[in-house]
């Protein structure tokens, strides 16, 4: 059987070992239940102390404040690109986007169908290389909400500043950054995230809303995109992501096992900071974000030859680091370091990329 690889997927991804092993070891009998937790009723007392028990781990390891009610959903963050405009528009009828990248312009164009949507601001004129500053955000103070993706995955740049748009409440996408490090939560009006990246299989999505957003839905919102169908029936209107939502669990468990969000921003900082050291040093090779705007989760990169990428990409596989080739937007490599990829794989990666530097 093949070992293990390095696995440097943008996602699914990496889940930590310990809990895919924990999860094995309970595949068949949940807790003495007789049962797995794929064959449980969702209404079990059982599940329900599975269901209580992450949330109220999430609430404490990312500070959510009480006023915010935190969801655990399906339809992947996709969805929520139709849901935010649906629930949230109808305040004003106006939105703000923030174009900096794939999934920000999807969720962009989707809001687009439900009111009168602006491009706040775009770095679309370089490539999506950079996150703009403030005083590059043309913000319109009667927006319902201004929306942005904190962590670009296909062009691996984030951002590092919380926009300050007065009293316009903030949306974003934190599917491929949540829980890498702390987040004042107060200053958000809702934060979504897939799960797929530092927290659970596909299949669960993360929604936090500050309670008064929701409720204020345009009428044609169907019933199960309605956040407050899910407020009032505690995310179960319908059969949750079960079997997610406890892996889930078990990830925040390890998350909390390793010090919390504030340890896994020092790991982070630590890989990506490997990695974008020896891509800066070599000869052959380009990280593709400007300095001030790289991602700490997606590192992109490239030689400028596809052909060299690609053999890159290739000799990296064989040499037992998966999944380097970068999106086809983007082209290049990218290396996605998420909380459950270890430092020992990252540093294999550091000295692999400074070899196929010298040799080339
Ligand atoms: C930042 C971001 N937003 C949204 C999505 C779309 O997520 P999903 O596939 O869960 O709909 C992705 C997927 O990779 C993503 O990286």
């Amino acid at each position: 059987m093949k070992e293990r690889v390095y696995n440097f997927s943008a996602g699914p991804s990496m889940l930590p070992l310990e809990v895919l092993q924990r999860a094995a070891s309970e595949i068949t009998n949940y807790n003495g239940s007789g049962m797995s937790v794929m064959e449980m009723s969702h209404r079990s007392k059982v599940f329900d102390e599975i269901f209580q028990r992450a949330k109220a781990k999430l609430r404490t390891l990312m500070a959510v404040p009480e006023e915010y009610e935190i969801l655990f959903l399906q339809g992947g963050a996709s969805t929520q690109f139709s849901m935010v405009p649906l629930n949230l528009i109808g305040r004003t009828g106006r939105a703000d986007y923030a174009i900096t990248g794939n999934f920000a312009n999807i969720a962009f164009k989707e809001a687009k169908k439900y009111g009168i949507v602006r491009q706040a601001c775009s770095s679309a004129d370089q490539g999506h290389t950079y996150i703009p500053g403030q005083a590059e955000l043309n913000l319109d103070p009667g927006a319902s909400y201004f929306y942005y993706c904190a962590n670009n995955t296909i062009y691996g740049t984030e951002w590092h500043y919380v926009p300050d748009t007065g009293a316009v409440p903030l949306v974003c996408d934190m599917s491929s950054d949540i829980l890498s490090a702390p987040v004042d939560v107060s200053r958000y009006g809702l934060i979504l995230a897939g799960a797929q990246k530092n927290m659970a299989p596909a299949g669960v999505t993360v929604v936090i809303i500050r309670r008064d957003l929701a409720g204020h839905e345009l009428p044609i919102t169907p019933l199960m995109l309605s956040y407050q169908t899910m407020i009032d029936k505690d995310s179960m209107y319908n059969t949750p992501p079960c079997w997610c939502i406890y892996m889930l669990g078990l990830v925040l468990d390890w998350v909390e096992e390793q010090g919390g969000v504030a340890a896994m921003e020092a790991n982070r900082k630590k890989k990506a900071g490997l990695l974008y050291d020896v891509i800066d040093s070599s000869r052959l090779f380009t990280a593709h974000a400007r300095p001030d705007s790289r991602s700490y989760m997606n590192v992109t990169f490239r030689t400028g030859d596809d052909a060299l990428d690609a053999r890159f990409v290739a000799e990296a596989a064989q040499a037992g680091f998966t999944n380097l080739k970068g999106h086809r937007l983007s082209g290049g490599m990218r290396a996605s370091v998420y909380n459950a990829v270890p430092l020992e794989g990252v540093e294999k990666l550091a000295d692999f990329i400074r070899k196929f530097d010298r040799d080339n």
